[in-house]
């Protein structure tokens, strides 16, 4: 049987959601929603529906959700959307191991002229107040983007310290909470940013939709003009199987999020605690508050991406640094920010459970890792 294991890339659609969905692609949920007769007044009626479920899984007001088509837009929209409101000449601040819809958001706005300020992290991939603070009082600083938990490292930052001093400086701040979100706890108001970001796809939703998730009042240009949608910050008539997915899936998480939780970190430590018996392993950040489904390491001496093709051959899925990164033969910009040697970082292979793995799952995962990485150190050695 196959293994997957690399639910930060993204997670299987649960069936309840694919349920949901159904009547939107064939079924009586086929009007727009924007039309006023009885099939576009039924497509507004599921879309509100959708909008409420999403809102109270992270404490919100409905009209706080903007929806979008993904993470990436939304992480877009915030950066782009927030900075072209604020005074010329303030700056952006971007955490350095940031997703790459943040951090390419970033610079395209740099390119336009917007001073771009970048916060480093310790070894650990945290975001040390201090350093936080230092950035942000360099230069006059409008808009801060920390995300709530790393894609690679897992890592969790501490949103509600950070937040709090950045309002205290009077600066704005965003997170991206698409990998925190049905991992941990999220709620908007106690992380108290002015705006988050959010993915269906991580939630065993749909690929394809997501959220931006503002406070009330927050002052945003949309990026995309037409209709007046999403209360004309999104324009497009709306993905009605999308959204709906989004909100089913949201609504499957706040029953059993914790023993969720615990079932995945029980599955990650047995794995950490096997790991550590495999020599030249490293494991990436493991002294920080991590999600806990995830595990990011490297052996010594064995290319991450060879590892990676040699599990998938035995039936394992697993990913090397971030889904879009791997392929680009470049190491993991996390690992670089958190001073990781670069030939180690090469090695870079990342294990993130879901609630459906087993501990059988686990111990597949552990012998075929000691098989491979066995045969490929021989085979590295010249010795066959
Ligand atoms: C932290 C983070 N932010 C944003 C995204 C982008 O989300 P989407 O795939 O919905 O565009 C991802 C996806 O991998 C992610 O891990």
């Amino acid at each position: 049987m196959p293994v997957y294991l690399d639910h930060n890339a993204t997670t299987p659609i649960d069936e309840r959601v694919f349920e949901a969905m159904l009547p939107c692609l064939k079924g009586s949920c086929y009007g727009n929603p924007s039309s006023q007769h009885r099939q576009g007044r039924e497509s507004q009626q599921a879309l509100q529906h959708a909008r409420a479920q999403v809102a109270m899984l992270v404490g919100v007001q409905p009209r706080q959700v903007i929806f979008t088509s993904g993470g990436t837009e939304a992480n877009n929209l915030a950066l782009k959307g927030m900075m072209s409101v604020v005074d010329a000449g303030s700056r952006l601040v971007v955490a350095a191991t940031e997703h790459s819809s943040v951090l390419e958001a970033a610079r395209a706005l740099q390119c336009e002229g917007y001073p771009l300020a970048f916060a480093g992290v310790d070894d650990d991939g945290v975001v040390s107040p201090t350093e936080f603070e230092r950035v942000l009082i360099e230069h006059k600083t409008a808009l801060v983007s920390v995300m709530l938990a790393n894609n690679e490292t897992g890592v969790v930052q501490d949103v509600v310290q950070l937040s709090e001093l950045a309002r205290r400086r009077g600066v704005m701040m965003h997170t991206d909470a698409v990998q925190a979100l049905g991992k941990i706890d999220v709620n908007f108001d106690a992380l108290g940013v002015s705006a988050m970001s959010l993915s269906a796809h991580k939630i065993g939703g749909p690929k394809g939709v997501g959220a931006l998730v503002v406070e009330k009042g927050l002052m945003l240009q949309p990026m995309v003009h037409g209709g007046g949608h999403e209360a004309g910050l999104r324009a497009g008539t709306e993905n009605m199987a999308g959204i709906v997915g989004f909100g089913a899936a949201a609504a499957l998480i706040h029953p059993g999020l914790e023993a969720r939780a615990e079932h995945c970190e029980q599955l990650r430590d047995r794995t950490e605690q096997a790991l550590q018996k495999i020599a030249g392993v490293v494991v990436f950040a493991q002294q920080a508050k991590r999600l806990p489904n995830t595990i990011f390491f490297a052996v010594e001496g064995i290319e991450g991406a060879t590892l990676l093709m040699s599990l998938d051959r035995e039936g394992i899925a697993v990913s090397s640094g971030s889904a879009c990164a791997s392929g680009s033969g470049e190491s993991s910009h996390v690992l670089k920010a958190m001073g990781v040697d670069d030939s180690l970082a090469h090695g870079a292979v990342r294990v993130s459970f879901g609630s459906g793995n087993t501990m059988k799952d686990v111990e597949q995962l552990i012998s075929t890792l000691q098989e491979q990485v066995e045969s490929l150190l021989k085979l590295n050695s010249g010795w066959t």
